[in-house]
């Protein structure tokens, strides 16, 4: 049974802060790159000084995280079951339309090392991380409104795989939807989210008609990710 992680849900608490996820190095690699080149490859976009500020702290886009052999890996042991599902169009909490979704907990060995990659990179150790791992399969006209995954059912961090298509995913603050931000997650990209993030913004990912990424369209195709959480506070799940 999915539990589909509560998309409805708002985040009505305060929550304890986890230990950081050290994603310094590779955030300092982009930094690195040098003005020109990051201008072209930074992955948000907001006007927004103190958002752009919690993006470079709490979400990173990690481009070409898979190769193509990766990705195939993942969609060979994938597709072979999301292929006899039927995409759904009225969720009954209407967050996505034209989806179908499944969790998996077992994989073959080289995607369980990919997503140990994964694991290692968006979780400190000691983290407990959820023992599914969520696949949403989107249809090339499907698209994922704004959502705040329930606290009820995940921890501080959510880390996605985007397979097949590249999408914009964007954040908007949940009390003020003057702060947003667009977010662009390229085909066999890996995003984490977390903290303030997490918690404190709605995510969404656009339908194809305003599927674009600083004034430039980005086509959509069917989207697969694999999505990765951790375990929800225990004080969440009271
Ligand atoms: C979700 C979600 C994002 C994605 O399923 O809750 O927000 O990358 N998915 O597919
Ligand atoms: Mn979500």
């Amino acid at each position: 049974m999915l539990r589909s992680y509560g998309r409805k849900m708002k985040l009505t608490r305060l929550l304890k802060p986890f230990k950081k996820v050290n994603l310094t190095n590779l955030f300092s690699m982009r930094i690195n790159e040098g003005v020109n080149t990051r201008s072209l490859t930074t992955y948000y976009d907001t006007k927004d000084i103190s958002l752009e500020k919690e993006i470079r702290t709490n979400m990173l886009v990690q481009e070409d995280f898979l190769s193509e052999d990766e990705e195939m890996s993942l969609f060979n042991e994938v597709d072979p079951y999301m292929r006899r599902l039927r995409y759904e169009y009225d969720h009954w909490d209407n967050a996505i339309h034209g989806f179908r979704e499944t969790e998996r907990r077992t994989w073959n060995e080289e995607n369980q090392k990919i997503l140990n990659r994964v694991k290692e990179i968006a979780f400190p150790p000691e983290v407990p991380k959820l023992a599914y791992v969520h696949i949403l399969d989107l249809e090339k006209k499907g698209y994922i409104k704004p959502h705040i995954d329930a606290v009820r059912f995940c921890g501080n961090t959510i880390a996605g795989l985007s397979l097949l298509s590249s999408s914009v995913m964007r954040l908007v603050h949940d009390k003020d939807k003057n702060k947003y931000a667009d977010i662009l997650l390229k085909r066999r990209s890996l995003y984490i989210m977390k903290d303030a993030i997490r918690y404190e913004y709605s995510h969404e990912v656009l339908p194809e008609a305003e599927s674009k990424f600083k004034g430039q369209i980005i086509p959509k195709d069917r989207r697969i990710s694999i999505i990765l959480r951790n375990e929800p506070n225990e004080e969440d799940t009271k």
